[in-house]
């Protein structure tokens, strides 16, 4: 009996007869040598054997072996630096656990990204993906690390809600018992406003809804967001958060997912390398002056739409922060400017290399009349936020906070342009299988 051992292990290996447990990913055959490609989750190895070193039966097994059959493979792990991952297995033994097929759908060629998303529950199986996930995965981590070395509190937030939080254009609704409509929620924030003043520091991190009817490269209607909330921290205190945190996570994915940011994403680490704070900080009025002077077309008091995001961003060699932005382009519970009423105390922060907004972030109206006031404006129901405006009643605080958008900060990193990759089951406006 040899050992089972996962293929990320073959350095502690050479020289021993090993099991690695996978799926054949390719094979080829000479008539007298076969290579097989195979992939257990952990990397890909190849295993090599002539037809004179095993039984006919287990070379009958070799040359009918279907693509993506699950086997069992034996071997000695032999040191090749010409080999994909730098070790080969001499095979000994292969058994078949569960048939493949030669008409996998997904061949090697080049298919369309149509095809590619009906077919999402198998294309995870390719080596970029398997990547993606996996830098997606030391990111999630990486976040929770953040926020738990500095003393904040993971607090989670419920998706199922009463209120709107974010504009009443993206809700999904559904029908509650008899309570009328709940709304998948858009964003934690206003309940980590309460927990807030209970914890200090706090964050949620969860999936958010959004009906986006935009078909673009930077949308899910279902994402992942990270959502910091901070007491006695304003504007200015919530963007240095921001930049230390976007650094830490930057500076973790180099450390950690090198291998798969450079041999499979062909990321330019030079890129990343470059993200040190302080980040470049643009007033809205001076990014208004600066698009127009690339050539946008949009007017003081609009948001910036994505390829603006692009164009002011293309100044820069790391995120650009943009902040107080008007009253009217943001939501309703952001911190009126004392210094300038038409605008807010917020900020976004846009990634460099057109990956667009990352960060959406603000202070928060902390002002009981202000905040009813513009509850009013916006024509919001009024007594689903009772709870929130009690929030100003009883020891009212300045507080910020922000929101990261996972997927997009994935994209980022791995330099991938659209989010549809960096998640396992994409959800858009037309997408619901697998
Ligand atoms: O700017 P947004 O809408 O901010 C909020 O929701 C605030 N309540 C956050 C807060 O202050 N606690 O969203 C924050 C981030 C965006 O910058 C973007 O990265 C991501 O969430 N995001 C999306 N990602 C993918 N698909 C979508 N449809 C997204 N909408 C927002
Ligand atoms: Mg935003």
């Amino acid at each position: 009996m040899s050992k089972s051992v996962y293929i990320s292990e073959f350095a502690a290996q050479v020289g021993e007869q090993v099991t690695v447990h996978g799926w054949l990913h390719n094979k080829r055959s000479s008539g007298k040598i076969a290579f097989l490609i195979v992939r257990d989750g952990t990397g890909l190895v190849q295993a090599v054997v002539g037809k004179s070193h095993v039984s006919e039966e287990v070379w009958q097994r070799l040359e009918q072996v279907e693509y993506e059959a699950s086997v069992r493979v034996t071997g000695t792990v032999r040191e090749d630096r010409r080999a994909p991952g730098g070790y080969e297995l001499s095979l000994s033994d292969l058994e078949v656990v569960g048939r493949g097929s030669d008409d996998y759908p997904i061949q090697l060629k080049q298919h369309g990204v149509d095809f590619l998303l009906e077919q999402r529950h198998l294309w995870l199986r390719s080596p970029k993906q398997v990547a993606i996930l996996r830098v997606r995965d030391e990111i999630v981590k990486t976040i929770r690390d953040f926020f738990y070395e500095r003393g904040f509190v993971n607090v989670d937030t419920p998706i199922l809600t009463g209120a709107i939080a974010e504009g009443a254009g993206t809700l999904f609704s559904t029908e509650y018992f008899d309570l009328g409509t709940a709304y998948l929620a858009q964003t934690g924030q206003l309940y980590n406003e309460a927990t807030a003043a209970a914890l200090g520091r706090v964050y949620c991190f969860g999936p958010t809804f959004r009906a986006e009817k935009s078909k673009t490269r930077r949308h899910l209607t279902e994402f992942w967001m990270v959502e910091p909330e901070v007491a006695w921290c304003d504007s200015e205190c919530n963007m240095r958060l921001q930049e230390e945190f976007v650094t830490y996570l930057v500076k973790r994915a180099l450390q950690r997912c090198e291998r798969e940011l450079t041999e499979t994403l062909e990321r330019d680490l030079s890129r990343l390398q470059a993200i040190e704070p302080p980040f470049p900080r643009l007033s809205y009025d001076e990014a208004i002056e600066r698009l127009k002077a690339l050539g946008s077309e949009i007017r003081w008091g609009e948001d910036l739409g994505a390829e603006d995001e692009t164009l002011v961003a293309q100044d820069y060699d790391r995120p650009v922060f943009i902040y107080n932005y008007p009253k009217g382009a943001k939501a309703f519970y952001m911190k009126e400017n004392p210094e300038d009423p038409r605008t807010v105390l917020c900020n976004d922060l846009i990634a460099p290399e057109g990956y667009g907004e990352i960060i959406g972030g603000s202070q928060r109206e902390d002002d009981y009349d202000k905040l009813l006031a513009r509850i009013r404006e916006e024509g919001l129901p009024e007594e689903a936020y009772a709870w929130y405006l009690d929030l100003r009643r009883f020891g009212t605080f300045p507080h910020s906070g922000f929101g990261l958008g996972l997927e997009r900060t994935v994209g980022w990193i791995c330099g991938v342009a659209h989010v549809r990759e960096t998640i396992a089951f994409p959800r858009t406006l037309n997408r619901l299988y697998p």
